[in-house]
């Protein structure tokens, strides 16, 4: 029988340095407000890279913390999958120098860029492998440094924005296991939408309002895909672990599926929009502080540059 792969562990690493948005306004004489960014996003703060603090670097933190929650030596992992819009460089990737900064010498390692949903890509690629038998043990990862490809003096993108790194560690379900892991994942690309949301000349631009508006009707459809496909209903799941951009989507997404917002993962406050990085930083917030525990079933969904989208559903 094909082996299910299970989310065996996570972990997250966010830098130093928090700037509230008092701060942020103040650092790069923004004109805009708490109260603008609070009501429109949620977001309160964010984390930002010291300099020379690479993806790499804080993907090999989240990896380490993902790798010790799960129980598993590094000389275990036989693939690393880094899900990131700011790679160290263009190669090697982020991927090949995690696995160095983590001394892995076997298996396979390499990047994917579908910029805010690359978690949910990464661990599509990484759940398939492990169940195509072509890896047991992946580390996947979401590491962005976004202060970056900013444009500080633009207060429409450069106050939605954090750095930091997120892991997960997916295995091969062993026996006695039957019923945990990934239970499916589906993935959306719509290159027509481009140009709403890109990098151009290294800067990131965003025609925020056009994003929400995809946003809101994308998610839905994926989410109620992902259910379907299952033969799973809106009661059945118990954590909603959205991406991390904007509260009023996250609200909007939790209203859609009937969850209370308990039963709703938020970081967005306090991390803003970590792209890849948002997703697996939230989950390993939430399985660390035990509110999603063994056999509850966890529904993750995101949105991004591409435009791309998907979700993924997993029982922990
Ligand atoms: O992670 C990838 C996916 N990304 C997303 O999902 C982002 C989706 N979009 C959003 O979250 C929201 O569209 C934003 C938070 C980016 C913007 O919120 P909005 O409610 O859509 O605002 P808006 O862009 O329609 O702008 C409203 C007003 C504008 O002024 P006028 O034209 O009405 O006079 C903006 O110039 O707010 C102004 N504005 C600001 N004011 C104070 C834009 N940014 C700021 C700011 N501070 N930082």
């Amino acid at each position: 029988m094909i082996p299910r792969a299970i989310i065996a562990g996570t972990g997250g690493y966010l830098p130093e340095l928090v700037l509230d948005n008092d701060s942020l306004a103040a650092k790069y004489g923004l004109d805009t407000s708490d109260a603008w960014i609070r009501e429109r996003t949620g977001i309160r703060q964010r984390h930002l890279a010291a300099p020379g603090e690479k993806a790499s670097d804080m993907a090999a933190a989240a990896a380490r913390a993902a790798l010790a929650q799960a129980g598993i030596e590094a000389s275990s992992v036989d693939a690393v999958i880094v899900a990131t819009a700011t790679p160290d460089s263009v190669f090697p990737s982020t991927a090949v120098r995690v696995q160095a900064l983590l001394g892995i010498t076997q298996g396979f390692a390499f990047d994917i860029a579908a910029a805010c949903t690359g978690f949910v890509y990464a661990l599509s690629v990484a759940d398939a492998m492990v169940r195509a038998g072509q890896c047991r043990c992946a580390l996947v990862i979401g590491a962005e440094v976004f202060s970056r490809i900013l444009d500080w003096t633009d207060r429409g993108t450069c106050v939605l924005f954090g750095d930091g790194a997120g892991a997960v560690v997916l295995r091969a379900a062993e026996e006695g296991e039957a019923g945990r892991g990934v239970l499916s994942c589906h993935l959306h690309a719509d290159g027509r939408h481009g140009d709403i949301l890109q990098v151009e000349e290294g800067i990131l631009k965003m025609s925020g309002r056009e994003v929400f508006r995809h946003a809101v009707s994308k998610l839905a459809s994926v989410v109620d895909e992902a259910l379907a496909a299952n033969g799973l209903a809106k009661s059945d799941i118990a954590w909603l672990v959205p991406h991390q951009a904007n509260l009023r989507i996250i609200d909007a997404m939790g209203r859609k599926l009937g969850l209370p917002p308990e039963r709703v993962v938020v970081a967005v406050d306090r991390h803003a929009n970590t792209s890849a990085a948002s997703i697996p930083l939230a989950l390993a917030e939430a399985t660390r502080d035990g509110r999603i525990a063994r056999g509850d079933l966890v529904l993750m969904e995101g949105i991004g540059g591409g435009l791309t989208w998907g979700a993924a559903l997993a029982r922990f």
